[in-house]
C-alpha cells in the first residue's frame, strides 16, 4: 500500500497563517500537524508516500526533508493551483500506479491512529473505504449513510437534513478502482473535482464501498480555534520534562517541558505547559494549555490556553487568552509610552482587544 497526503490548498479559513505558511505546518505542542499524519503513516508499514504541495512547497520540504526521519520516502507532488481533493488522485495517477493507497488530508489529526481501520481496509479491499465519526452537528460534512454491514448505501455533502450522524473524516483507502471514477466525474458548483463524486461514482457503478468508524479523537485542524482546540486536547497527555534551565525563583506547577536551551527566570508555569528550544521566559506566568515554539521572549505576560509559533516576542502583556501567534510576531508596549495601541496587523487578521 502506499499513501497519498494532501499538502496543498489554499487555506483560507486559517488566514493570515496561510499567506505566509502551509498550514499543515502550524504547530500543535510544537509539531506540525503534517509530522503526526507521516508517523501514522509510516505506523502501518507504509513506506511511499507521495505528497501534494501547493505553492508552499519549498517550506515543506524543508520541515519534511525526504521523509527517512519517519521512515518513508517521499515524492513531492506539485498542484497548480487547488482543484480539489480527486484532482490530487489524478495528479498522482503515476506515483500511485495500480497500488491501494491511503489518502489523508494533511491538516486532518487522529492522534489514535488509524491503524485498526486500514487493517479493516487491507483484509476486505473494497473499492473505498471512507472512515466516518460522530460529529453532533454533521450539516457542515460529507455524511454516510450506512446499512447494518457497514457498506456505504449514500453520501451526501453538507446535508440540510443528515440522514445520519457520520461525517467523513480526512483518511479514506482505495483500490487503483478509484482512478476511473475520479476520470469519470465533472468538476462540482465551486469548480473542484470532489472525492465525495468519485466515491458516488463507484457507488453507482455497483463496487463496494466500507466505512470504518473511527471512534478515536479527530479534529480538521482547518480554523485557529480547531487548532487551540486540539493543542489542548494533545497537551492533557503531557509528560513532564525539563531539559533547560528553571531558576530558583520559578515554579512549576502540574506537567511542564522546558526544551533544551530554554530559560526560565522569576516565573511560574501551570501546565500543561511547552517551553520551546532556546525561548526566553521572564517574569511571567504561563498557562495552562500553552505551546511556546523555539526562539521565543516572553518577558512580564500572562499567558493562557494559547499556541506561541518560533521566533515571536510578546512582553507586559498582562492577559493573553485564547491566541494563536504566528512566527516572529513582536507584541508588547508602545515605544512612545502613548496611552493609545498601535497595530501593525496582517491581512485578514483577527484581534479581539479587553473592553
Ligand atoms: P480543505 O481544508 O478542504 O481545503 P483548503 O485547504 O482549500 O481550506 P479552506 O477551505 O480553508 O480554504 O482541504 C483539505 C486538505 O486537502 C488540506 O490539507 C489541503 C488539501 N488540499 C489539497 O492538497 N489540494 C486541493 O485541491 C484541496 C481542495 C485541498
Amino acid at each position: 500500500m502506499k499513501a497519498l497526503v494532501l499538502s496543498g490548498g489554499a487555506g483560507t479559513r486559517l488566514r493570515p497563517f496561510s499567506y505566509s505558511m502551509p498550514k499543515q505546518l502550524i504547530p500543535i505542542v510544537n509539531k506540525p500537524v503534517l509530522e503526526y499524519a507521516l508517523e501514522n503513516i509510516a505506523a502501518l508499514g507504509v513506506t511511499e508516500v507521495g505528497l501534494i504541495v501547493g505553492d508552499r512547497a519549498d517550506q515543506i520540504t524543508e520541515a519534511l526533508g525526504d521523509g527517512s526521519r519517519f521512515g518513508v520516502r517521499i515524492t513531492a507532488i506539485h498542484q497548480d493551483e487547488p482543484r480539489g481533493l480527486a484532482q490530487c488522485v489524478e495528479l498522482a495517477r503515476t506515483f500511485l500506479g495500480d497500488e491501494d493507497f491511503v489518502m489523508y488530508l494533511g491538516d486532518n489529526m487522529l492522534p489514535d491512529g488509524i491503524a485498526g481501520i486500514a487493517e479493516e481496509f487491507r483484509a476486505h479491499r473494497p473499492a473505498a473505504q471512507i472512515v466516518v465519526s460522530k460529529v453532533p452537528d454533521p450539516r457542515a460534512f460529507g455524511v454516510a449513510e450506512l446499512d447494518a454491514d457497514g457498506a456505504v448505501v449514500a453520501l451526501e455533502e453538507k446535508p440540510r437534513n443528515p440522514r445520519s450522524d457520520l461525517a467523513m473524516i480526512g483518511v479514506y483507502f482505495f483500490t487503483s478502482a478509484v482512478h476511473r471514477a475520479v476520470r469519470a466525474i465533472e468538476p462540482s458548483a465551486r469548480g473542484e473535482l470532489e472525492i465525495t463524486d468519485a466515491i458516488q461514482w463507484l457507488l453507482d457503478h455497483g463496487h463496494e464501498v466500507k466505512a470504518g468508524e473511527y471512534s478515536g479523537y479527530w479534529k480538521d485542524t482547518g480554523r485557529a480555534d480547531d487548532v487551540l482546540e486540539c493543542n489542548r486536547h494533545l497537551l492533557a497527555t503531557l509528560v513532564p520534562r525539563v531539559d533547560g534551565q528553571v531558576d530558583a525563583a520559578s515554579e512549576l506547577v502540574g506537567p511542564v517541558v522546558v526544551e533544551a536551551g530554554a530559560r526560565v527566570f522569576r516565573s511560574r508555569i501551570v501546565g500543561p505547559v511547552v517551553i520551546g528550544a532556546d525561548t526566553l521566559v521572564e517574569d511571567s506566568r504561563i498557562g495552562p494549555d500553552t505551546s511556546v515554539g523555539r526562539d521565543c521572549v516572553l518577558r512580564s505576560t500572562r499567558l493562557t490556553d494559547s499556541i506561541v509559533m518560533a521566533g515571536a516576542s510578546i512582553t507586559h502583556v498582562p492577559g493573553l487568552h485564547g491566541s494563536l501567534i504566528g512566527r516572529s510576531a513582536r507584541i508588547g508596549p508602545s515605544d512612545h509610552a502613548e496611552a493609545h495601541s498601535r497595530l501593525v496587523v496582517g491581512d485578514h487578521t483577527h484581534v479581539e482587544v479587553a473592553a
